[in-house]
């Protein structure tokens, strides 16, 4: 999970990559480095630590010069990160920058040092560059083409071979690569958002295509050396969704976004008052046959699954299970003709997630994918996609993305309630009208969380916290959690209240935070009475609670309440008091808000 860019074209290339590489930042931010054709050489410059750091150094050593290059932002996977680590990896006769995982580099690291090749990093890339450089005969497509042969595992490749000045070749397999066309200049990415400012025209790039670009020229081509018709997107973003405009950081920026987010998902499914999914592969007749559901997911995107497992099981009456990916794939899941596997995912690159997608596939189950990157890969191999219209989302820790996937979450529990009658037709037009008011509610409670940032500063120098909650509100609490452990370094857990007795209790003593949500009417005294608990035991509760409750204000320290909407759709509203609770927590501690320490957006590796 790294970021590449590469460019030809006329103007200055080391600005252009260095550009490129600030939008792909997300991907991975522990080095960065650029190769650039100087003069037909090519020169290269890679640091250690951020792009600021890459811009010094250029700035000592002196910016490569040159109207072609690559380019290279990086999440270490094989070798600490380090200047000697860091991407473009060179051989005599050629740069590259990747973005993946070599699975055979030490088989194959191995044979090239019998070879003769002396190798000065600890990476997998390395092994490639070497390799291309052995195969090379003067034939660049040839020589891309035997090295894909030999290699297993993912990557992106961007490639620039001394022999061939002004020209840039990519080659991708399970890592995204899309190709930007410009006037007068061409462009390889990981994502959009990197070409944004140059160009909204691309092309998304299937497995083991081979890319070649001039300024002028784009060629696609299979493996058999036949050119590539391809449809030529036009980005719908504009450049200001990947930019801050005058936030301080893009999570929060991405947090007040998520009105129009919702709105942009839900209003277009909702057709004279009931769901429209507007997926063909989704007809009704295969959901009235649906006897099971498994969501399956990672992170904030399963946390968002929590959610919906609740949602379907009291709409629709039928099992539905929530898995973690990871585990999913490995084990070894009992799945059945008539069960339904929901994949929700962000990025659409997330690699557990792709493999718990083939494996449903392989085992014969219809595949639903809830993803906002159109084009990744997760949305290309799945039967049937619901994209998300979150836009980019450039932090790190996902909010706005996981609002959209709660979003889809409802309508797709409505669309199967009316479908299996589980649910009467005014009863699924009430939800539906109160899905599209969602958006003027999340409005109004956004202006009201000023408080939030002195919640933050009461509990900002703690070492540990609680989330507590039950049903729907247990759901929501993991992704308070995972937010703000994500981004503060804040060891938490969320646990559902009644279960702490058993157990975890022990860890509270005086002055514990223990923030308790209790949205619930059916659970409301049930939480109260663990909130009873854990204050009679020392714990400083910050109470979030439904404003519709009449609260013993004796009960917690600290109390938020928060405007009522039906009970199934709490916590599209409650999450984001707890989303801004993480994030001013982050900030007062002077976390790196963005770029959290140790992870990256997309997570394609294992
Ligand atoms: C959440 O803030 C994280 N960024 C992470 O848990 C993320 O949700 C997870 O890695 C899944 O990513 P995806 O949605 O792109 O598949």
């Amino acid at each position: 999970m790294c970021g590449i860019v590469g460019y030809v074209g006329t103007k200055n290339s080391a600005e252009i990559l260095v550009d490129g590489l600030r939008k792909l930042e997300y991907r991975g931010y522990d080095s960065a480095g650029i190769a650039v054709f100087e003069n037909d050489e090519i020169k290269v410059c890679k640091a250690k630590g951020r792009l600021d750091d890459l811009e010094e150094k250029m700035s000592v050593e002196g910016v490569p010069q040159g109207v072609c290059g690559i380019g290279h932002t990086r999440w270490a996977t094989h070798g600490e990160p380090s200047d000697i680590n860091s991407h473009p990896h060179s051989s005599k006769t050629l740069s590259i920058v990747h973005n993946g995982i070599i699975e055979n580099y030490i088989e194959l690291k191995a044979k090239l040092i019998k070879k003769g090749y002396v190798f000065e990093s600890q990476t997998d890339t390395e092994v490639v560059a070497k390799l291309l450089d052995y195969y090379y005969d003067g034939k660049p497509f040839e020589t891309i083409k035997k090295v894909i042969g030999a290699v297993k595992g993912s990557y992106a490749l961007g490639i620039i071979f001394k022999d061939f000045p002004n020209q840039l070749f990519a080659v991708r397999k399970d890592s995204p690569l899309i190709v930007g066309v410009g006037e007068n200049e061409n462009f390889i990415a990981s994502d959009i958002p990197a070409i944004l400012k140059y160009t909204n025209k691309y092309y998304l790039i299937d497995e083991n295509e081979i890319v070649i670009l001039t300024k002028d020229n784009v060629s696609i081509l299979s493996l058999d050396q036949e050119a590539i018709e391809k449809e030529l997107f036009t980005a719908t973003w504009d450049i200001e969704a990947a930019e801050k405009c005058g936030y301080a950081h893009f999570m929060l920026k991405e947090i007040f976004e998520q009105p129009e987010a919702w709105n942009k998902t839900v209003s277009p499914r909702i057709t004279d008052g009931f769901p429209n999914l507007d997926v063909d592969s989704l007809t009704d007749e295969l959901l009235k046959g649906v006897e099971k559901i498994h969501i399956v997911a990672c992170g904030t995107a399963m946390h968002a699954g929590m959610v919906g497992k609740n949602v379907i099981e009291s709409m629709v009456r039928i099992p539905t299970d929530v898995c973690i990916a990871s585990e999913f794939r490995y084990s070894n899941p009992i799945l059945s003709k008539k069960d339904l596997v929901i994949i929700i995912s962000q990025s659409g690159e997330t690699a557990d997630t792709l493999a718990a997608l083939r494996l449903a596939k392989q085992n014969g189950v219809h595949t639903l994918a809830v993803v906002n990157v159109v084009g990744s890969s997760i949305a290309r191999e799945a039967d049937s996609v619901i994209y998300t219209w979150a836009g980019p989302e450039i932090a790190v820790a996902s909010t706005k993305a996981y609002m959209v996937q709660l979003s889809v979450m409802y309508l797709f529990a409505l669309k199967l309630a009316l479908v299996k009658g589980t649910l009467s037709e005014d009863k699924v037009r009430e939800y539906c009208g109160a899905l599209l008011d969602i958006p003027q509610k999340m409005s109004d409670l956004l202006e009201k969380c000023e408080d939030i940032k002195y919640f933050s500063s009461r509990f900002q120098n703690a070492e540990n916290l609680f989330f507590i909650g039950r049903g729907l509100d247990y759901a929501l609490s993991l992704e308070a959690s995972l937010k703000l452990k994500e981004i503060s370094y804040i060891h938490s857990e969320a646990y559902a209240a009644g279960e702490l007795k058993h157990g975890t209790i022990s860890l509270i003593t005086d002055n514990i935070p223990v923030i308790a949500i209790a949205t619930q009417e059916n659970l409301y005294e049930k939480t109260i009475s663990n909130i009873k608990e854990v204050a009679t035991r020392g714990a400083k509760v910050l109470l979030i609670v439904n404003e519709a409750f009449e609260v013993d204000e004796s009960i917690a320290k600290y109390i938020f309440k928060i405007p009522t909407v039906d009970a199934v759709l709490m916590p599209v509203l409650t999450i984001i008091p707890l989303q801004l609770f993480a994030y001013y927590t982050s900030v007062l501690k002077g976390c790196d808000v963005d770029k959290p320490r140790n992870l990256a957006k997309s997570v394609t590796v294992e």
